[in-house]
């Protein structure tokens, strides 16, 4: 290592550069390069762990002789944890869980490991960030101390080695990755370098012992810690854990699943006992619903497999003396949104060039599909024209630029839900009526083009 040179190297993607850039080439982060050493080809993470090298020539296997062998799945005790990794925890798998702090990324691992203990014998649970009595306070908060949940207060990788070697652990965490960091390292801990080579070693320890590594990655824009992005590439599965703080929803999403769907969404909610799945998202994203109220619509979008019932609101309002009218989208795409308007004003002559224009979704989702289109326009006119779309009212489709409504698909499905919760009207696009069978007690409402769906649902 001692003739190591300097590199400059992104905090945010990992772009390295032989001099310092004021703007990053790759991601177009801005004040993102810092000095660090190039590491040798074979850094000493690399060495530790002994990657060996076979003699003789590599022969290659015919595709047809590789045997897929099934792989093992171990449910992690949280259902919807489990959705999202696509049916349990794969032995040797490595998953980064990313997120904000503060939003439960310890607690949730804290929980998953408590019940993978149970089932898979000795589990190991690795923080360098919280000592043994806070994280033993808050797994008696949890209700997680079964006696398979060892818990190692560490940041030197080389002793964090030595411990998985020693103690074979089932499944491991590392609380978070960017605390890592290996002596012989001349990079600073949480520098890309370190966060990389880290990474890569647990990767390697994952894969030989056949053991689940959950590496807890902090998204930070400062350019001080090393964001998930460098490590995306070298896992096997990358999950988001998101939400409002405010608000005790809490979404997991997969990014990236080398053993699973990545559409799949986990649900849960933040409570005093930790964290508990959500089993009827769509009763909870509905619950504070004003009644009867303008602006306000109903959609039954779909997250991945699964239909969920959201709350879009619009509030319209004239803009103040001759400036530009406002458009504030939350949670629904902006560029849908922008067309949806431009649809509105051409083609059903609302006057919405006037109008300031804000868009949300409630509970912190996120809608981005087409089908939730006729939602945002019906929402919309709902607010201009003040008049409620009713209570018992849920839009579905896609609204195309010559105002017609486009078909969706998992129709079906989307209107049980809605039946479900007790809906008992559905606009639907008209191309989608043929062969629909509809759940009871909900009654479809056909639209071929969106000024029909307005003279159905807002007309004044
Ligand atoms: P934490 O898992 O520490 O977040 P992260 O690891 O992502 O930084 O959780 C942080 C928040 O969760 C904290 O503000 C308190 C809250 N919380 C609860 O509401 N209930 C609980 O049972 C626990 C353990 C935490
Ligand atoms: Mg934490």
């Amino acid at each position: 290592m001692g003739r190591s040179k300097a590199v400059f190297v992104c905090q945010e993607c990992g772009h390295e550069s032989p001099k310092w850039l004021g703007r990053c080439p790759a991601c177009s982060a801005w004040n993102a390069f810092v000095e660090e050493r190039a590491s040798s080809a074979a850094g000493p993470a690399a060495r530790t762990l002994g990657t060996q090298k076979r003699n003789g020539e590599a022969r290659p296997l015919r595709l047809l002789d590789a045997r897929a062998a099934p792989e093992e799945r171990t449910p992690t005790g949280l259902r919807e944890f489990d959705r999202v990794l696509g049916g349990g925890i794969v032995a040797g798998a490595v998953v980064l869980v990313g997120g904000d702090p503060g939003i439960g990324k310890s607690t949730l691992l804290l929980q998953v490991m408590n019940s993978l203990g149970a089932t898979l014998g000795p589990v190991l649970y690795i923080s360098g960030e919280e000592s043994a009595q806070q994280v033993r306070l808050r797994a008696e908060r949890l209700g997680a101390v079964g006696g398979d949940l060892f818990f190692l207060a560490e940041t030197d990788l080389s002793v964090i080695e030595a411990a998985l070697a020693g103690n074979r652990p089932r499944a491991v965490v590392v609380d978070s990755i960017q605390t890592v960091f290996h002596p012989d390292l001349p990079a600073a801990p949480g520098s890309v370098t370190q966060v990389r080579e880290c990474a890569a070693a647990l990767l390697r320890w994952g894969k030989a012992a056949s053991v689940p590594v959950f590496l807890v990655g902090h998204v930070t824009k400062s350019g001080e810690l090393a964001g998930p992005r460098v490590l995306e590439h070298i896992v096997d599965t990358v999950l988001y854990f998101e939400g409002e703080r405010q608000t005790s929803f809490r979404l997991l999403r997969a990014v990236k699943n080398r053993f699973g769907p990545t559409h799949e969404v986990g649900i849960f909610e933040m409570t005093e006992a930790g964290l508990s799945e959500v089993e009827n998202p769509s009763r909870l994203f509905l619950a504070e619903r004003p009644p009867n109220a303008a602006g306000s619509v109903v959609i039954p979008a779909m997250e991945g497999t699964r239909p969920v019932l959201v709350e879009v609101q619009a509030l319209v309002g004239s803009t103040n003396f001759m400036g530009t009218p406002r458009r504030l989208v939350t949670g629904a795409d902006y560029n849908r949104v922008a067309i949806v308007l431009a649809v509105l004003e051409k083609r059903a002559g609302l006057a919405l060039g006037s109008q300031d224009v804000y868009v949300n979704v409630v509970g912190g989702v996120r809608v981005q599909e087409p089908a939730a289109d006729l939602g945002l326009a019906l929402a919309v006119a709902s607010s201009l024209r003040n008049v409620p779309v009713g209570q018992d009212t849920v839009a579905v489709g896609e609204v195309g630029l010559a105002g017609e409504v486009r078909s969706v698909a998992r129709l079906e499905y989307r209107l049980s839900e809605a039946a479900k919760l007790g809906f008992t009207r559905a606009v639907i696009p008209a191309t989608n009526r043929e062969g629909l069978r509809l759940p009871k007690g909900l009654a479809a409402v056909p639209v071929r083009r969106v000024e029909e769906a307005l003279e159905e649902c807002v007309a004044r």
